[in-house]
C-alpha cells in the first residue's frame, strides 16, 4: 500500500482537463447528439437519474467478453460493468444459452420454478443463511430487510452508516451523500434527506453513525435504548470510493446490536458476488441475521434476493409478513442466476480476480509513489478504487477530502484511452467480469502512468 502527499502541477492538471473534455468531445459526437434527442422523450434524457452525468451521458450499444462499444464505435475494456453488476461479463456464452434455453420455454409464470429451488440451497450454502426469498433489484431486498427487522423487533428505528448507498426505498434515502454544510457534528450527526419527497418523520426514524466506530454505535444504541429495531450496514463502503472495514468493526457492531435487542443487515449487493466467494460475509467472518443481494449475482439480469436466519425469515416462512412481487423470482433471472453462481462465478474465479487486482494495485500505486498523485490503492478480488487522499479514509467525513479533480481527470484519461469507468468520480470503484484478461488490466494501468506523468511536478 501506497499512501503518498500530493505534489502534483495544478496549472498542468487544468490543462489536462481542457485537453481531455476537448477529446471526449470529439470522441463522442453520435451521444452528444443522442443525448438531446433523448432529451424530448426521457427526463433528463435517460433511464435512471444515475445515468445522467457531466459532461454528457455515453449511449452503449453493445457488450462482449471484458468491452463495451458506444454509438460513436468506440471500444473499451470495461471497467464500469453496469455499476458492478456484470461480473461474468458481456454476452457471457453459458448466460446466452441458458436465457435463450428460458425465453423459447417461457419467460413469466409468478408460480416458483426448480431454478428458484436450486439457487436458494445454493445461496444458503454460499453465505451461510438459510432462508431466502427473491425480488427484481438490490432496492427491493434492502426495503425487506429494513421491514423485517422492524417487524421481528417491533421498533421503528433504523440505523445506518453516515454516506452509505442502500438503494432508493424512503428510509435508506437518508445521508447517503449529504453535503458537509449539513452533517452537523461527528457526534451527533444529522440525518439528511438524500432527495425531496421523503416525509420527515421517515427521515427522523432513520439515525446515522459513522463507519469504523463502535463507540459512536454504543453511544447511539443508548441514546436511542429500546427503539433501535437493527442496523444495515455495506460491510465495505462501496459508494464512497472503497472504504475497508477495520480489523473487528463488523463483528464488534454485531455483537452491539444483539446486546441491545436490534438486528444487523449486511447490504452486499455490491460485495456480494464480486470480493469472494461467499461475500463480505465469508471474507470478513461475521454472519449476520439478513443479507441483500443483487447486482452481480444475477448473472446480468434484474434481481435482488434476501437470506436470513430461522428465526428472521421464519416469520415470511410462516405468513406473520408478505414478502411479495409478480416478478419475484422469475423463470428468466432464475436461469441467469442459477448459471452465474453454480457455473461461473465458482470458488477458483476468485483466485484469478486476486491475480488482476494485484496487477492493478502494483501498477498503480507505483505511478502514485512516483508521480505525486496523492493517495492509495484498495483492491478486494474483482472490485477496486484509487482513493486521491494522502490519509487513509475510515468514513464518509474522511472520504469528502478525497479530490474530486483527480477522479474526474483520470475518469476522462481512461474514457479518452479505452477504459470505461462508471462516471460518478470518486465515488465509484472498478468491477472486473471473469473475461477480463491481463492486457485489460494492463490497458488501465497504463492510462493512469500517462496521467501521473502529464500531472507531476
Ligand atoms: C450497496 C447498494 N445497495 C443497494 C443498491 C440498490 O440496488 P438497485 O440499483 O439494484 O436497486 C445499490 C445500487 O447501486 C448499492 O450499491
Amino acid at each position: 500500500m501506497s499512501v503518498k502527499e500530493t505534489t502534483i502541477d495544478p496549472t498542468r492538471l487544468a490543462r489536462l482537463i481542457e485537453t481531455e473534455e476537448a477529446e471526449f468531445g470529439d470522441r463522442h459526437k453520435e451521444s452528444r447528439a443522442m443525448t438531446q434527442r433523448a432529451s424530448r422523450a426521457l427526463a433528463g434524457g435517460v433511464a435512471s437519474s444515475w445515468q445522467s452525468t457531466d459532461p454528457h451521458p455515453i449511449y452503449l450499444a453493445d457488450g462482449h467478453g471484458s468491452k463495451v462499444v458506444d454509438i460513436d464505435g468506440n471500444e473499451y475494456v470495461d471497467f464500469h460493468n453496469g455499476y458492478g453488476a456484470m461480473a461474468v461479463g458481456h454476452a457471457h456464452p453459458k448466460i446466452a444459452e441458458v436465457v435463450s434455453d428460458r425465453v423459447r420455454r417461457g419467460t413469466h409464470f409468478a408460480q416458483p420454478t426448480e431454478d428458484s429451488v436450486v439457487v436458494g440451497e445454493h445461496l444458503s450454502e454460499r453465505f451461510g443463511l438459510p432462508l431466502w426469498r427473491f425480488g427484481n433489484s438490490g432496492t427491493e431486498a434492502t426495503m425487506d430487510a429494513v421491514r423485517l427487522m422492524r417487524a421481528v423487533t417491533g421498533r421503528d428505528i433504523l440505523l445506518k452508516i453516515e454516506g452509505s448507498y442502500h438503494g432508493h426505498g424512503d428510509a435508506v434515502m437518508v445521508s447517503v451523500a449529504p453535503p458537509s454544510d449539513s452533517i452537523g457534528d461527528y457526534e451527533n450527526p444529522v440525518s439528511v434527506p438524500q432527495t425531496i419527497g421523503l416525509p420527515d418523520a421517515v427521515v427522523e426514524l432513520t439515525r446515522v453513525v459513522p463507519f469504523n466506530d463502535l463507540d459512536a454505535l454504543e453511544r447511539t444504541l443508548d441514546r436511542y435504548q429500546g427503539r433501535v429495531a437493527g442496523m444495515i450496514v455495506e460491510p465495505t463502503m462501496m459508494n464512497a470510493g472503497m472504504i475497508m472495514p477495520e480489523d473487528g468493526y463488523l463483528a464488534g457492531v454485531k455483537e452491539l446490536l444483539h446486546g441491545a435487542g436490534a438486528l444487523l443487515a449486511f447490504d452486499e449487493v455490491k460485495t456480494g458476488a464480486t470480493i469472494a466467494y461467499g461475500g463480505a460475509t465469508k471474507r470478513f467472518g461475521v454472519t449476520p441475521d439478513l443479507i441483500c443481494l443483487a447486482k452481480s449475482t444475477g448473472g446480468g439480469l434484474p434481481c435482488g434476493a434476501i437470506g436470513g436466519t430461522e428465526e428472521v425469515m421464519g416469520w415470511i416462512a410462516d405468513g406473520r409478513i408478505d414478502q411479495v412481487g409478480t416478478f419475484n423470482g422469475n423463470p428468466l433471472t432464475m436461469a441467469a442466476m442459477r448459471a452465474a453462481l453454480t457455473e461461473i462465478l465458482t470458488p477458483g474465479v476468485y483466485a484469478e480476480f486476486d491475480r488482476l487486482a494485484e496487477i492493478l494495485r502494483e501498477g498503480c500505486d507505483a505511478v502514485i509513489e512516483q508521480t505525486g498523485i496523492g493517495g492509495y490503492t484498495t483492491v478486494m478480488s474483482a472490485r477496486g478504487a484509487v482513493t486521491y487522499r494522502s490519509e487513509r479514509v475510515r468514513n464518509y467525513r474522511d472520504y469528502l477530502e478525497v479530490s474530486d479533480e483527480l477522479a474526474y481527470v483520470n475518469w476522462l484519461v481512461q474514457i479518452n484511452r479505452g477504459v470505461f469507468m462508471a462516471p460518478w468520480g470518486k465515488s465509484e470503484n472498478w468491477t472486473l467480469s471473469v473475461q477480463h484478461s491481463e492486457e485489460d488490466v494492463r490497458r488501465y494501468v497504463q492510462n493512469f502512468e500517462f496521467l501521473g506523468k502529464a500531472i507531476a511536478a
